[in-house]
């Protein structure tokens, strides 16, 4: 079973929905009157992706990126692919990027070029969690959930080796688990 490789819940389910309550109640206030985008990238916002937009309460459109960055192990690099793209326009559109975590900025900052490129309203970033120590690129974001410090969390859309993303909490992975492999 996928919980005897978990050290520690670090945010429980509950403690996630709370915060992401907030989050989409401070989106709510922010976009009245507006007709946000959420653009989540995939694959780990997906879990968040889908708990935010349903405690939206605005009128709102989503749509999915992929993206795959070249690095090795735990660190992403420069380097970014998108594997998938947008199914719409942006342009004239007010763009909430949704991701599960903000670490270096590499990807972030890519895709910020690159969306404000196709000329939308507005483009924000909405992160679940944030690790500001890993940070090598001068990206913030406008709605966090949590900082978080560099630790190697999984569940909730946040994967090891593609696994761990069904946990329905946020928990700290054994080091056993990753040493080995
Ligand atoms: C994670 C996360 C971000 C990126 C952040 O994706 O979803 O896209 O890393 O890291 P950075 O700030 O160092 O660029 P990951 O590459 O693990 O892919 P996944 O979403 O499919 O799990």
């Amino acid at each position: 079973m996928l919980e005897q490789d978990i050290e520690r819940v670090l945010f429980t389910e509950q403690e996630l929905k709370d915060r992401v309550a907030e989050l989409a109640a401070q989106i709510d206030r922010d976009y009245a009157g507006k007709e946000p985008m959420l653009i989540s990238v995939l694959r780990g916002s997906f879990i968040f992706m889908a708990d935010l937009a349903r405690a939206i309460h605005l009128p709102c459109t989503v749509d999915f990126m992929a993206v795959s960055s070249y690095g090795s192990g735990t660190t992403s690099s420069g380097q970014v692919k998108i594997t998938k793209d947008l199914s719409e326009s942006i342009e004239g559109r007010d763009i909430i990027v949704v991701e599960d975590i903000l670490d270096s900025g590499n990807t972030l900052s890519y895709l910020f070029r690159l969306l404000q490129a196709r000329h939308p309203a507005s483009v924000r970033l909405c992160t679940l969690l944030d690790k500001p120590s890993r940070r090598t690129k001068p990206i913030t974001a406008d709605y966090t959930g949590f900082s978080v410090d560099d630790l190697f969390v999984v569940g909730y859309g946040l994967d090891y080796a593609e696994k761990y993303r069904n946990l329905p909490y946020i928990g700290v992975l054994k080091p056993a688990v990753y040493e080995k492999g």
